[in-house]
């Protein structure tokens, strides 16, 4: 029914609005047809040996000829998986499969071409592509923050504005860059207390620590949601390992020390 108040241009004008609304929604639906069709088309999710030949990459099995130990530390590690790890594919597929995606979970990744060279985080990724000649040509060894902070970025920016950052504690230095496992446990307490001897000589150190606490219990914190902020290759690692008085709410109610409980 028409709107009495309607002039014979409005309703022209009228008709023109609902024409164009079903003509963007036929188009809409023409896009999510080919969209859903093209899909089918894309190339099939990342294997373990996907591949393709451009540049001068290799792959790990070429450098294992010749560095076995460093091979064999990494092939276990979600760096090797980073391409075709489950969880990963899962959230891949969830988002359309976009190719920005292989930036860090590849190796070699092509803007302009939206391929890489290699699945994984595989050695060239780290010490880039094979140099013709190697070894006598020698291959790169960059500083571990600013290799590790091209794909943890976020990690990179807390670990900067951090003490750590500042007197230049490297990621290399607690970490063991091919196996990825921590230099010294942190269950224990031995990777922290093996640079710092002296912080659990205060109250608060000393009686937590008695209880069999870890360091990592209150200078460690990550977000609930770190799948989500990692799908954005933005993951939050409490990589500051700053313990304000805030994280005593953690484990206790009330904060002890202040009469609730006595020490
Ligand atoms: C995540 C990044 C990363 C990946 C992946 C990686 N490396 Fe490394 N690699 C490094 C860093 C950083 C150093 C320097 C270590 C240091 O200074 O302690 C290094 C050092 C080396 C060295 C010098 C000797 C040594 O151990 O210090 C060799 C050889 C080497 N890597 C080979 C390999 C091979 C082979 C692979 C694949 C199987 C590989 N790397 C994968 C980061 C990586
Ligand atoms: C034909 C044997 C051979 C192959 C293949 C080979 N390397 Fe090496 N590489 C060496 C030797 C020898 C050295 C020097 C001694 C050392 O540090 O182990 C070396 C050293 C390195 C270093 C330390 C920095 C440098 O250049 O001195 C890195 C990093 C490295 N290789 C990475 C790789 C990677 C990544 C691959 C695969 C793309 C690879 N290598 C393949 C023999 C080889
Ligand atoms: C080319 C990109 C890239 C580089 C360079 C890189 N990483 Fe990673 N790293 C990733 C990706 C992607 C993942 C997650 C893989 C997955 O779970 O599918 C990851 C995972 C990790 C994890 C495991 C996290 C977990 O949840 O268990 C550690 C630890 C780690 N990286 C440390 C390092 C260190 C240390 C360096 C430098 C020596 C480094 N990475 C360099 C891309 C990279
Ligand atoms: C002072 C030591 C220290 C330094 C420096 C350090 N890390 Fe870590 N990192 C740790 C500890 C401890 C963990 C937790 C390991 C665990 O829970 O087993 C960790 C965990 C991680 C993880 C896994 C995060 C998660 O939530 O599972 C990544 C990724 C990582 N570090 C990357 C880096 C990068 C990149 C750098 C450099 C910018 C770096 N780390 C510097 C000690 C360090
Ligand atoms: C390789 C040595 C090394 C390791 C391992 C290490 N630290 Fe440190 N840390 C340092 C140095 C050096 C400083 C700076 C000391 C200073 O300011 O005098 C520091 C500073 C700190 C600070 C002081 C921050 C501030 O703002 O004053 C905290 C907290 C800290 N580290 C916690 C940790 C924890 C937790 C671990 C274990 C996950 C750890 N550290 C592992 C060397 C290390
Ligand atoms: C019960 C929680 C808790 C545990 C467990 C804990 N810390 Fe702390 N830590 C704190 C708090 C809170 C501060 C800040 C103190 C302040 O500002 O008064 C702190 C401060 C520090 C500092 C900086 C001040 C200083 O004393 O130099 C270092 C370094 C440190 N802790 C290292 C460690 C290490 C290493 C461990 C494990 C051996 C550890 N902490 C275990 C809560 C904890
Ligand atoms: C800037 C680099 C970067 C980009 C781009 C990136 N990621 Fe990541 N992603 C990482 C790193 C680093 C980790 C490991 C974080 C950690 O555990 O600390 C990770 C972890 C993940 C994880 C958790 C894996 C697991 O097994 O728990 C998923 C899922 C993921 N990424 C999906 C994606 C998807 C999907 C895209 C593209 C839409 C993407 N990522 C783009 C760097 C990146
Ligand atoms: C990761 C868990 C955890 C965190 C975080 C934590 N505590 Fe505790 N705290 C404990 C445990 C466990 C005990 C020993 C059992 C108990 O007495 O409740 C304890 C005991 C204490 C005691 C001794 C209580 C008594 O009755 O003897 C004091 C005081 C205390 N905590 C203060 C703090 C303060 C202050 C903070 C923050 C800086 C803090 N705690 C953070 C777990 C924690």
């Amino acid at each position: 029914m028409e709107h009495p108040a309607l002039t014979p241009l409005e309703q022209h004008i009228h008709r023109l609005v609902v024409a164009a609304a079903a003509l963007i929604l036929v188009f809409i639906l023409g896009l999510t047809f080919l969209f859903g069709h093209h899909q089918t088309e894309k190339p099939l999710l990342p294997t373990r040996n996907s591949f393709s030949f451009f540049g001068n990459y290799q792959s790990p099995d070429r450098c294992r000829e010749c560095h076995p130990e460093e091979y064999a530390e990494w092939a276990g590690t979600v760096h090797a998986q980073a391409s075709f790890d489950p969880i990963f594919q899962v959230y891949l597929e969830a988002a359309g499969r976009p190719g920005e995606c292989f930036a860090c979970h590849a190796t070699g990744y092509d803007t302009t071409t939206g391929q890489f060279a290699l699945a994984g985080v595989s050695c060239e990724a780290c010490h880039g592509p094979y140099r013709p000649g190697h070894p006598e040509a020698t291959m790169v060894v960059a500083a571990s923050e600013t290799l590790c902070g091209a794909c943890h970025p976020s990690t990179l920016q807390e670990w900067k504005t951090s003490r750590h950052g500042e007197v230049g504690i490297r990621c290399g230095d607690c970490h063991e860059v091919h196996s990825q496992k921590t230099r010294a446990a942190v269950i224990t307490n031995e990777l922290c207390a093996g640079c710092h001897t002296n912080s659990t000589q205060d109250p608060i150190h000393r009686n937590h620590i008695a209880v069999g606490l870890h360091c990592v219990d209150c200078h460690l914190s990550r977000p609930a949601s770190k799948v989500e902020s990692a799908i954005s290759g933005h993951a939050i690692t409490g990589h500051a390992f700053v313990a304000d008085r805030g994280v005593c709410g953690r484990c206790h109610e009330t904060v002890p020390g202040n009469g609730e409980t006595s020490r």
